[in-house]
């Protein structure tokens, strides 16, 4: 494709659909899919590293993921998973490792995502650093994929070892309120 003909990915923005909100039941496979979505994103992102006109839709669509989905996502994991994973964790399992990595790049992909959002909003101005743009584009992308992995291959196993079912009842309450959903009965 012509690196100055508009970017649309039909099927990758059906893609960031929204995950079906019965899925908040059961939280953790709710993270999971938001991780398979954000392996999506990691794609869309990829795809615009070498255009220079990004196409409408494209661009809404990351832009809800990073500014909206990504946040909440990671507010789910700081402020109610990982305090559960604390408590219930054996010493063997040496959580306080693995979660500190994970929320310090936490903090580096909320950075770099800023910097895709700014970019895409200012692309074309005067004002745009394109370099910092597409740089930020490559950084996030490779580093959100590997604590992607990370998190699907140690920290959801272990959170399916450890966290009772009142656990997960109390995380599918608190994260079906952050979205503004109420849970059927059985759920809190
Ligand atoms: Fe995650
Ligand atoms: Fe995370």
């Amino acid at each position: 494709m012509p690196a100055d003909m508009a970017t649309e990915f039909p099927s990758e923005i059906d893609a960031l659909a929204p995950i079906r909100s019965e899925l908040l039941g059961r939280p953790l496979e709710f993270i999971v899919a938001e991780h398979h979505r954000l392996r999506d994103l990691c794609r869309l992102l990829d795809g615009l590293v070498d255009v220079t006109d990004f196409g409408a839709a494209t661009v809404t669509a990351v832009l809800h993921c990073i500014e909206h989905e990504l946040p909440l996502h990671v507010i789910d994991e700081e402020e109610d998973l990982f305090p559960l994973i604390r408590r219930r964790a054996m010493p063997k399992d040496g959580v306080e490792r693995l979660l500190g990595l994970l929320s310090r790049e936490h903090v580096e992909d909320d950075r770099l995502a800023r910097i895709i959002a700014h970019g895409l909003r200012t692309r074309g101005t005067a004002g745009w650093d394109e370099a910092a743009f597409r740089a930020a584009l490559g950084s996030f992308s490779r580093r959100q994929r590997r604590h992607l992995a990370v998190e699907n291959a140690v920290l959801i196993p272990l959170a399916e070892l450890r966290l009772t079912a009142r656990d997960r009842e109390g995380l599918a309450r608190r994260m079906a309120a952050r979205r503004g959903v109420v849970l059927g009965p059985g759920h809190g």
